[in-house]
C-alpha cells in the first residue's frame, strides 16, 4: 500500500474496517435482536476510523500486512464505539446526535445503550484474542487494550470529565484527562498496530508519538466544538460550553488553543522523523487529525 495518495490509502482502510466489522459483529436477526441491531447501529456506517488507521499506519513500521492488522484496528474501534455510545447517555453528556444519526439510547432506550456499551467491550476482547500473533503477543495486547479502557485510562478520563463540570482545573489536571479519555486509546490503537518486533529505541519514540498524539486528538476536538457546525461535525456543536465542561479552549482561550495543537502537531512529527518513509503514513495521518473540520 506505499506510493497510493493518503486520501485512497484512507478510503482503503475506512473500507476494510467497515467490512471487518460488519463480518464481526452479529447477526440483526440472531437473538437478542433487538441487542444486537443496536451494537450494529452504534457502530456501523459512521465515524472516521481514525483508531484502526492509526493502527494500520503504525503496522507499516514493521511492515505488517493489513490482514495482519484487522483483529487490532476494530478491537480499538469496538472500544471507541462503546465509549461513544456510553459518552451520550442521559447520565453523562445527555446528547441526541452521533455520527449524524440519533444517538444509541435515543433511537433505541437507555437500558439497550448500556447493554450495547457492555457487549461491544466483550467483543473488543473476543476479537482482539483471535488476532494472527504468538501467545504471548496475545496476552501483551490483551493487557494493553485492558488498560487503556479501563478505569487507569478511557473509562478513568470520562470519570474525571464528569467531575471536572463547573470546575476551574489547572494546565496539568486537564492534561491528565485529556491523556486518559481519548489519549489511552490513540496509544493502544498505534501500540497494536505496531506490534512487538520494533527495536526498543524506535518503540520509545512511537510510544512518545502516541501519547502526543492522543492528546492532540481531544485539543482537536475540544476546539472543533467551539468552531464546527453540527452539521458538519455530525455532534452537537457548543455541547462542551453549555455543559460547562473544562476543556483547552475554556482553559485557554481559542488562539492559544490552536498554538498548542501546532506545538504538539510538530512534537509528534519529530517523535516520527527517525523513522523516515516507514513513518510517512502515520506522518499523513497526523496532517490530517489536525487539519480535519469533523
Ligand atoms: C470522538 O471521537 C470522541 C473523542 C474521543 C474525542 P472521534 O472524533 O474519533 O469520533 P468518530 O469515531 O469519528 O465518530
Ligand atoms: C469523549 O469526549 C471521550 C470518550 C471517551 C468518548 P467528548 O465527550 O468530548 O466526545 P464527543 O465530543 O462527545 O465526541
Ligand atoms: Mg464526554
Ligand atoms: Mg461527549
Ligand atoms: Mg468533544
Amino acid at each position: 500500500m506505499t506510493g497510493i495518495p493518503f486520501k485512497t490509502w484512507m478510503e482503503h482502510i475506512q473500507d476494510r474496517t467497515e467490512k471487518a466489522l460488519e463480518h464481526l459483529l452479529p447477526a440483526h436477526d440472531l437473538a437478542p435482536q433487538r441487542l444486537h441491531q443496536a451494537m450494529r447501529y452504534a457502530v456501523l456506517g459512521g465515524g472516521k476510523r481514525v483508531r484502526p488507521l492509526l493502527a494500520h499506519a503504525a503496522g507499516d513500521l514493521s511492515g505488517a500486512a493489513p490482514e495482519q492488522l484487522d483483529a487490532s484496528a476494530c478491537a480499538v474501534e469496538l472500544i471507541h464505539a462503546y465509549s461513544l455510545v456510553h459518552d451520550d447517555l442521559p447520565c453523562m453528556d445527555d446528547d441526541v446526535l452521533r455520527r449524524g444519526k440519533p444517538t444509541c439510547h435515543v433511537q433505541y432506550d437507555e437500558a439497550t445503550a448500556l447493554l450495547v456499551g457492555d457487549a461491544l467491550q466483550s467483543l473488543a476482547f473476543h476479537v482482539l484474542c483471535d488476532a494472527p500473533a504468538d501467545g504471548a503477543s496475545l496476552v501483551q495486547g490483551v493487557r494493553l487494550l485492558a488498560q487503556a479502557s479501563g478505569s487507569r485510562g478511557m473509562a478513568g478520563g470520562q470519570a474525571m470529565d464528569l467531575a471536572g463540570v463547573g470546575q476551574q482545573l489547572s494546565l496539568e489536571e486537564l492534561e491528565f484527562m485529556h491523556i486518559h479519555k481519548t489519549g489511552a486509546l490513540i496509544r493502544a490503537a498505534v501500540l497494536l498496530g505496531a506490534g512487538t518486533a520494533l527495536p526498543d529505541p524506535e518503540l520509545a519514540s512511537l510510544d512518545h508519538y502516541a501519547k502526543r498524539c492522543g492528546l492532540l486528538f481531544q485539543v482537536v476536538d475540544d476546539i472543533l466544538d467551539v468552531e464546527a457546525s453540527t452539521a458538519t461535525l455530525g455532534k452537537t456543536a457548543g455541547k462542551d460550553a453549555a455543559d460547562n465542561k473544562p476543556t483547552y479552549v475554556s482553559l485557554l482561550g481559542l488562539s492559544r488553543a490552536k498554538e498548542l495543537a501546532a506545538e504538539l502537531h510538530r512534537e509528534c512529527l519529530d517523535a516520527l522523523s527517525g523513522f523516515g518513509p516507514r513513518g510517512e503514513r502515520l506522518v499523513q495521518l497526523t496532517d490530517f487529525i489536525v487539519a480535519r473540520r469533523f
